[in-house]
């Protein structure tokens, strides 16, 4: 399906199930399932965008399922910070499980993999998100 059929799909769940979601949710679920499971070519990030923050987080969905202060689908920032904050390998493990995506750190629900990030943007986003 691409990126309008997921979109239409989890709208209809959201009505359904009377969940939540803003339509700006329901977007970046609708991009991100296209992107992960979908027939929709990802256009691979332009050279000069490649490391623009604003871009990784919205292009990957992140904050479809992650806020800065409250938990949402995944952990907050600011939690994901302060557990992170005194280990000293921190900005390489949390790279590494953002590209693998998981479950089990933080409770049962899932994150995707994101297997199509180089190793710089995966390094970028950590770096971001233990600043918080
Ligand atoms: C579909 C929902 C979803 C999306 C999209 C998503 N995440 Fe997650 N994320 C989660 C969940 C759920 C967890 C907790 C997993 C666990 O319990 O192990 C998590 C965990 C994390 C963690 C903590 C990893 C650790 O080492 O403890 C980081 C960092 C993170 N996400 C960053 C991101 C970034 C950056 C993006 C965008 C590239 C993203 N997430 C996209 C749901 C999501």
């Amino acid at each position: 399906m691409d990126q309008a059929q997921w979109t239409g799909l989890v709208s209809k769940m959201r009505d359904n199930y009377r969940t939540p979601l803003s339509d700006s949710d329901i977007q970046s679920i609708g991009l991100y399932l296209s992107a992960a499971y979908g027939s929709e070519e990802r256009a691979p990030l332009p050279v000069a965008q490649a490391g623009n923050l604003d871009d990784l987080l919205s292009r990957n969905a992140c904050l479809g399922c992650h806020a800065l202060e409250q938990k949402i689908v995944g952990p907050s920032f600011k939690d994901i910070a302060q557990r992170y904050r005194e280990q000293p390998e921190a900005l390489r493990t949390v790279a590494g499980h953002i590209g693998e995506g998981g479950s089990g750190r933080w409770g049962q629900i899932p994150m995707p993999p994101f297997t199509g990030l180089s190793s710089e943007e995966l390094e970028h986003l950590a770096r971001y998100v233990l600043e918080q």
